[in-house]
């Protein structure tokens, strides 16, 4: 099935991303924020990263005029009504996801739309059960930043129905051209389950001060490869992001290991939330 008309909720770092694969995918896309100070904060970010697109030569300016012409930014959620599939990008909290959910149910018109969730840890069969056609509601995490990383996530919850895992899968796939992966409905799915821990594990070794910031981040840079070290990788995906993950799948497997260390806590009570704040392990101008 053709769906053309998507929504956004959220327009931060994730939900602007996911708003500019789709737009530059053909597809119609409104995104819908919190109030409208964040609705044009949302459309500045996104029309700055598509202005960086055509800077660097992967868009011409009129294919970036006929993308902005696909996309719309609001505050108001009613926009919703006439979707075909509206992705959740808004904070990483099971209770205002799950109320997002609950209101959206009730907005969304179209009796075969897709529900679909950018929660990194949150149980899909906790926003599905929000909802009265839980069958319809499927995990589509996406990675930052959204237009370079290639991966979706898709998690099927025990409610979700063949078809719409189905459909999921083309839209992802097909329309946007990611590869995809499918992971269980777990807390942390497949990737934050794997990579929580390491980041977890350089919080300690650097709180234990057993080796500088930028030892430990040279070290897997320069050692495994990885683009980023791992506590460039917090400053870059957001600590509270990156604590909220840690905090999820401890409560769901209660194995020291995913623990949150003091340190991130306190990091992220004073603020220092990386990149997006100017400070977290490191500070940026
Ligand atoms: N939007 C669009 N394109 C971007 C971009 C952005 N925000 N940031 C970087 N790019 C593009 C650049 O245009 C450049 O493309 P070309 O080579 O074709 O010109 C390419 O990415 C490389 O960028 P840079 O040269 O500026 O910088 P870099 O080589 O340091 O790469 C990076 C930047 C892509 C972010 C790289 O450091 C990286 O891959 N880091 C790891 C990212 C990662 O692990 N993401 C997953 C986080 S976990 C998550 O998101 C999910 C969760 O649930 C928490």
């Amino acid at each position: 099935m053709n769906r053309q008309r998507v929504g956004v909720v959220g327009g931060g770092l994730m939900g602007g991303g996911i708003a500019e694969v789709c737009a530059r995918a053909g597809l119609e896309v409104v995104v819908v924020e919190a109030g409208p100070d964040l609705a044009a904060a949302a459309q500045r970010r996104v029309e700055g990263s598509l202005g960086r697109a055509v800077e660097r030569g992967k868009l011409s300016a009129e294919e970036r005029e006929a993308v902005q012409g696909r996309l719309s930014f609001g505050a108001d959620l009613e926009v919703m009504a006439d979707r075909d599939l509206v992705v959740e990008a808004v904070v990483e909290d099971a209770a205002v996801k799950a109320a997002l959910f609950r209101r959206l149910d009730e907005i969304v018109a179209r009796p075969d739309a897709l529900l679909g969730s950018n929660t990194s840890s949150i149980p899909i069969v906790r926003l599905a059960r929000a909802t009265r056609r839980p069958e319809q509601v499927v995990g589509l995490h996406f990675f930052s930043p959204v237009p370079v990383m290639n991966l979706v996530e898709l998690i099927p919850s025990v409610l979700t129905s063949p078809e719409t895992l189905a459909a999921a899968r083309d839209f992802a796939a097909e329309v946007l051209h990611k590869e995809v992966i499918q992971a269980p409905d777990r807390a942390g799915f497949i990737v934050n389950a794997l990579l929580s821990p390491y980041t977890m594990a350089a919080i300690r070794m650097y709180e234990g001060g057993h080796a500088t910031r930028e030892d430990i981040d040279r070290g897997m840079r320069l050692g495994t490869n990885h683009p980023m070290g791992p506590l460039q990788l917090c400053d870059f995906i957001g600590l509270d992001v990156v604590l909220a993950v840690a905090e999820t799948l401890y409560a769901e497997f209660k194995d020291p290991f995913y623990a949150p260390p003091p340190l991130l806590l306190r990091m992220v009570e004073g603020g220092l939330l990386g990149r997006k704040a100017g400070r977290g392990f490191y500070a940026y101008g």
